[in-house]
């Protein structure tokens, strides 16, 4: 049983998928690690460049079999039996990365994917079986609690519970297009 926890960066994942993993008495799986060790991670600046190409074969020999959390921003794209995409406002993401000292580019680019619901759509192609969750206002506690039902219930798909552009108004100060503005005195 291999379940895929993605998202945007910063959503919770790793918190998310290790709290998880030790409630299903599941084994707790990097994807990062687990490209890195199958050599087929290649460090290019400061960022790791996973062949993602390889990436679904590859995670599933490794994983095949065996009871695992997987963990990664790019998890929704190996065979998982169940995909859990998380989400956070955009707002809520936009701050948690600019307190992590990303660049302006790289807060633009990440709270943009969460706006158009890039992760959700790319594992929804991919997979049957997707459970989307948002983490906002909620501890990580909550988060695991509202997936562990959802799996208890056996709901297998479960995706449209938010729609991040009633709050563009707000969200447009992260992206590339509000920070043109700001440059040019708008
Ligand atoms: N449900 C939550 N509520 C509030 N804060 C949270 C929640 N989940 C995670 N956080 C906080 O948000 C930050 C990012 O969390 P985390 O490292 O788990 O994200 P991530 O998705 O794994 O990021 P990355 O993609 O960079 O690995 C951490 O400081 C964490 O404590
Ligand atoms: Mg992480």
């Amino acid at each position: 049983m291999i379940i895929a926890v993605s998202g945007t960066p910063g959503v919770g994942k790793t918190t998310v998928s290790k709290l998880l993993a030790e409630r299903l008495g599941y084994e707790y799986v990097d994807l990062k690690e687990l490209a890195i060790s199958a050599g087929i991670a290649e460090p290019i600046g400061e960022e790791l460049e996973i062949d993602v190409e390889r990436l679904p074969e590859v995670a599933e020999s490794m994983l095949r079999k065996k009871r695992v959390i997987v963990d990664g921003h790019l998890s929704h794209l190996i065979p998982a039996d169940i995909v859990i995409v998380l989400r956070a406002d955009p707002r809520i993401l936009g701050e948690r990365l600019r307190n992590r000292g990303y660049s302006p580019s790289k807060v633009a680019d990440n709270v943009e994917a969460e706006l158009i619901d890039l992760i959700l759509v790319e594992a929804i192609e991919r997979n049957e079986r997707v459970l989307e969750v948002d983490t906002t206002g909620k501890n990580p506690e909550k988060v695991v609690e509202e997936i562990t039902r959802l799996l208890r219930e056996g709901v297998t798909k479960r995706v449209g519970v938010v729609d991040w552009t009633e709050h563009y108004d707000e969200i447009v100060e992260y992206l590339h297009i509000g920070r043109h503005g700001q440059n040019e005195g708008g």
